[in-house]
């Protein structure tokens, strides 16, 4: 069975460092996760992508056949195919429901351009936030989404909002999927990103915004080991001070 990799052997056991939670939130494209891996890598924590899991939900909708306003109807497929995180052999992390990895399939345009309407969805958000919450427990955590810091994890210690144009972002974007053979259209790629920035910011329940204790750092034009540093350095105050 797939199981969230831990903690590394790294800050297990030393007494003398913090365990912290570090939050990153911030609109569609605007280098978390790129920089949220990195960071837990750099520090032995564990990384938790949590726009995997509205991915995961929609992805099942769609497979499924289930509308993807139907809250009901995803809730049970959420219990009938549950969300897990592993590991390929080569360290990268992958992404279950049940027993079938899709990693890959949840990137698909068609799943990129329906996440917004299922993370719209009360009751999808409240069972994605309970798993969420119970990932944290284990403390030395760096999660990235869009409610992390302001619903997930309210008490997390660092909390940064990332934010870049949505030029940038679609530029981003569109590399990341040419590399993959993701066939794309930088237009329509920018519109996609900004209607998705709109739902995802107005939407009713948890909406995207920086929690009042949120440090915002502008990432246009800032390389992603620029970002690892603005952020690596504020976590390593933290833990380094016990
Ligand atoms: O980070 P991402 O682009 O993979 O996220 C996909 C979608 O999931 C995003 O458009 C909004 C939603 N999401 C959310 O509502 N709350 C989160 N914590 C993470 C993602």
């Amino acid at each position: 069975m797939p199981t969230l990799a831990t903690k590394s052997k790294l800050t297990e056991g030393r007494a003398d460092m913090t365990q912290i939670k570090i939050a990153i939130d911030g609109p569609a494209s605007s280098g978390k996760s790129t920089v949220a891996k990195i960071i837990a890598q750099n520090l032995g924590y564990t990384y938790l992508d949590t726009g995997a899991m509205y991915r995961s939900a929609t992805y099942l909708a769609l497979k499924n056949g289930v509308s993807v306003t139907d809250e009901e109807g995803i809730i049970q497929l959420l219990k009938q195919y549950p969300i897990s995180f592993g590991r390929s052999e080569s360290g990268e992390q992958l992404v279950f429901v049940g027993d079938v990895d899709v990693t890959l399939p949840i990137r698909d345009n068609e799943v990129t351009n329906n996440v917004s309407a299922v993370s719209a969805l009360p009751k999808v958000r409240e069972t994605l936030v309970a798993l969420q919450q119970k990932i944290a427990k284990q403390g030395s955590i760096i999660m990235d989404g869009r409610d992390i810091g302001t619903v997930v994890l309210p008490d997390a210690e660092l909390k940064i909002f990332l934010i870049a144009s949505v030029e940038e972002r679609a530029e981003r974007r569109y590399k990341e999927n040419i590399a993959k053979g993701i066939e794309t259209d930088f237009e329509s790629l920018k519109e996609e990103i900004a209607a998705r920035d709109y739902k995802d910011s107005n939407r009713s329940v948890s909406p995207l915004k920086p929690a009042a204790d949120a440090i915002t750092f502008d990432t246009t034009g800032i390389d992603i080991q620029g970002v690892v540093d603005f952020i690596q350095e504020k976590a390593k105050k933290m833990i380094d001070k016990a």
